[in-house]
């Protein structure tokens, strides 16, 4: 549905979210976003014990429900399992947030013979995302009510970093235009797909980073600092709802500025 006026404009209220990698990271700021706008959120991840966590915590803090379906993306079955387990659980599935992803990988030249660390960031960073893609927008069309596609991607999808992550990179590049084409695939059944790409933003990748080297980094960001998780879930927010209504195929960059400069 598309907006007409302001009222409600921002409001997920009674929407249901699948969120991969919801329970950690920029997924967590993600959930975090979607449920303070009143949806209810399904984590779709590995580690159960993080996402029991988020689910107590969040739980007491907004009236929304809150549920964890174990999976790993990189599985098709796995993906396919908790998707038909949580269509029947919710009825219908109306956003999906593909934010789960791995950064693997380095320089081409440097990687095994077999080439297996390229093959397995592609499984997560890209194939990933098609795997959920495929049967949740399966659901959505067969229900339809249309729905919200949000990918994570990230500015390293657009831009040449060094040092270089070269699948990593290429994989979200992928997902930029997988973003592109789908959404003209679907948009027919009124499903939106568009994408964020992130820069640096505070996660569990940033824990490590000593301050001098935080603060070298910060030099190369006009803003003068990582992004926050929940800034990355203020704009999925905003994406998941009626307000982007005629928005679609967009990628999005939130990067402080990181990319006009390179
Ligand atoms: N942080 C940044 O600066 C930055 C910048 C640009 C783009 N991004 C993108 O933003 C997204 C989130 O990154 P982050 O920094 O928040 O990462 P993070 O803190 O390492 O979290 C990664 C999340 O992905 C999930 N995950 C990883 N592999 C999975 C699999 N095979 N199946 C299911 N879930 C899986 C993890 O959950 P489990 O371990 O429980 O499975 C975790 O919740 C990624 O797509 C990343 O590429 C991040």
């Amino acid at each position: 549905m598309h907006i007409k006026s302001m009222d409600n404009a921002f409001s997920l209220a009674g929407k249901n979210a699948i969120v991969t990698g919801g329970n950690k990271g920029i997924g967590l700021g993600i959930t975090t976003a979607l449920a303070s706008q009143g949806a209810n959120v399904a984590i779709f991840a590995r580690d159960e014990t993080s996402a029991r966590e988020v689910i107590k915590d969040l739980g007491a803090k907004y009236n929304v429900r809150l549920s964890f379906y174990k999976t790993d993306i990189s599985d098709m079955q796995s993906c396919k399992d908790s998707v038909d387990r949580c269509a029947a659980d919710c009825k219908s599935i109306d956003i999906l947030v593909n934010n789960a992803g791995a950064a693997f990988g380095g320089n081409l030249l440097d990687l095994e013979e077999d080439l297996s660390s390229w093959f397995k960031c592609f499984e997560v960073d890209l194939h990933g995302a098609v795997r959920m893609c495929y049967h949740v927008c399966k659901h959505m069309r067969d229900m339809g009510k249309g729905g919200r596609v949000i990918n994570i991607t990230s500015n390293a999808g657009e831009i040449c970093n060094k040092p270089s992550l070269l699948s990593y990179a290429s994989a979200k590049a992928a997902l930029n235009h997988f973003t592109r084409c789908f959404a003209a695939e679907v948009a027919e059944y009124g499903i939106r797909v568009n994408a964020i790409a992130p820069g640096f933003t505070f996660s569990n990748f940033s824990k490590n980073i000593p301050e001098e080297a935080y603060k070298m980094m910060c030099r190369e960001i006009p803003i003068g600092r990582f992004a926050e998780a929940v800034e990355i879930g203020a704009l999925a927010a905003f994406l998941a709802g009626d307000a982007s209504d005629a928005m679609t195929g967009a990628v999005l960059t939130m990067d402080g500025g990181y990319s006009l400069g390179h």
